[in-house]
């Protein structure tokens, strides 16, 4: 893992932003990762910068997100297909149907799972993966647990990720399932960048960073993978041996 410590949440976002435009300037049709809440707005806010500028383009690209509550509607708003809508996809001119998402609405799970991951594979797999880390050490919605995930699935969520995710939902009841994309496809990703900030997150990273890899800290899993650019600010990085 590289990790770069930095000032702010908008170094993080120029940064991690930069990384992506970069790669899309040299790769039009790349395959993208993206992820929701809090730790990516500043790097979606930096790629929507860079694209209003003229510097990028996002035509031919194809995403692919790594989760979505189960239950929820696309249209709900606190989906995270209205997440990615509101905080990028309506900003840049990525084409509709070149965005996959995990359908929240979807009966069958299972079949739905499979469906997802079929098309990450015929997309040619994931070039750049955005990720955030979980209080408890989750990626996507992979909770700690006995083993390492594998394809997309349906995964009960912690005591912890409702907490951490109910203050988003006011006046509707937090879903307590979520669809998500395996351990094992996040690992597949050719680059993986990952987003912490805040002394929140710290444990997490330092067991991310400097734990063994277990299943219990889903994330712990990324030091198997031989390229992560990790970004933390200064409260997030505070409790690794990072110097
Ligand atoms: P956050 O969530 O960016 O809102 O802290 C990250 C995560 O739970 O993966």
């Amino acid at each position: 893992m590289r990790t770069v410590i930095c000032g702010s949440k908008s170094e993080i976002g120029k940064l991690a932003g930069k990384i992506l435009c970069d790669y899309v300037k040299a790769n039009p049709k790349a395959v993208l990762g993206f992820a929701t809440g809090a730790s990516p707005i500043p790097a979606y806010d930096s790629i929507v910068e860079e694209y209003k500028k003229g510097g990028v383009s996002f035509k031919e690209v194809v995403t692919f997100n790594l989760d979505e509550y189960s239950g929820l509607a696309r249209e709900h708003k606190n989906s995270y297909y209205s997440f990615m809508q509101e905080n990028l996809f309506s900003k840049i001119d990525v084409r509709p149907e070149n965005i996959n998402f995990l359908n929240g609405s979807a009966e069958n799970w299972a079949s739905e799972c499979e469906r997802y991951s079929k098309a990450i594979r015929d997309a040619g797999g994931i070039d750049i993966q955005i990720l955030g880390i979980g209080h408890n050490g989750h990626i996507g919605f992979n909770e700690p647990g006995e083993t390492f995930s594998g394809d997309a699935y349906r995964v009960k969520l912690t005591d912890s990720t409702i907490a951490a995710n109910s203050v988003y939902f006011e006046d509707s009841l937090m879903p307590r399932y979520a669809l998500t994309m395996g351990t094992k496809q996040i690992m597949e990703c050719r680059h993986i960048i990952l987003i912490a900030t805040g002394e929140g997150k710290a444990e997490a990273v330092r067991a991310m960073i400097n734990g063994k890899v277990t299943p219990m800290c889903p994330a712990s899993v990324l030091q198997n993978h031989d390229n992560v650019d990790v970004f933390l600010d200064e409260d997030a990085a505070g409790l690794t041996d990072l110097g």
